[in-house]
């Protein structure tokens, strides 16, 4: 019968959501990621060319991570996935582990995960808080030099794309924050979730994006301010 069910919820985060603990974004205004084209970091044929340079950088991204810290979005999010009635997912494209530290469970990194590498010969998944050199032992099979980070690079093939495609089938509310909407597929969710009838589409940002005009509702501002307001409202028609 209506009115008994509770709507879904589909949020989807990137860099902006951890701008504030003091992550880099990817797209600065000088269209450098922390010193270098994206290109040249983020990409297959980056790790071919130069495995040395592509490691080394993420050895200073996943070093980084010691130094900061979940910020109050962060944790308004948390507080969301706790008390939210219905189903709830968190999409990140973020690396960082900053929504696990304020206690996230139903999270799921589409872009991989700073704090795990992959081996390209057995295929294993690894945690790793330290840094990872070009002829790094794999601890499963004992390969040497097939230690990768567990990122996922532009051409290839984002994770839980079927768990994704499947929760957007029923979503009634979906919440973007803080992503520029330029990268694809994650770029389209908007316009997916539209088109399977949800019909609350939010954008949290400091400043329009080029995919605003498809959401139904914006909050311009700080992350850390903007997203506990609206975990607010959101959560006020259950709290007793
Ligand atoms: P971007 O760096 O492209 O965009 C960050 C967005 O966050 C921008 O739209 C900013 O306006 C906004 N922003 C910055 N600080 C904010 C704050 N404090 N509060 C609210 N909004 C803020 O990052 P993403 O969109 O996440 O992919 O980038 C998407 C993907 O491109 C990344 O996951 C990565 C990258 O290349 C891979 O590595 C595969």
């Amino acid at each position: 019968m209506a009115g008994l069910t509770h709507p879904n919820l589909i949020i989807l985060s990137g860099a902006g959501l951890s701008a504030e603990s003091g992550v880099a974004t990817f797209r600065e205004a000088d269209g450098l990621w922390e010193g270098h084209r994206i290109e040249d970091v983020a990409t297959p044929e980056a790790f071919r060319r130069d495995p040395a340079l592509v490691q080394q950088f993420y050895n200073l991204r996943r070093a980084q991570l010691k130094n900061v810290q979940a910020n109050a979005a962060h944790h308004a999010l948390v507080e969301l996935e706790k008390n939210w009635p219905g189903s709830f997912w968190h999409i990140t494209q973020n690396v960082d582990d900053l929504n696990e530290r304020a206690g996230a469970k139903k999270l799921l990194h589409m872009h991989g995960e700073l704090r795990k590498v992959r081996c390209t010969w057995c295929k294993s998944v690894l945690a790793w808080s330290d840094d990872l050199q070009t002829d790094t032992d794999c601890p499963e099979c004992d390969h040497r030099g097939t230690l990768r980070p567990d990122i996922v690079w532009f051409g290839e093939m984002p994770y839980y794309i079927d768990e994704i495609m499947r929760a957007l089938e029923t979503v009634d509310i979906f919440l973007c924050i803080g992503t520029s909407g330029v990268v694809y597929p994650a770029a389209g969710f908007v316009r997916l979730a539209a088109e399977k009838g949800c019909a609350r589409l939010i954008e949290v940002n400091l400043q329009p994006t080029g995919i605003s005009g498809q959401f139904t509702e914006q909050r311009q501002g700080l992350a850390g301010i903007e997203v506990p307001k609206l975990v607010a409202e959101l959560l006020q028609p259950y709290n007793a």
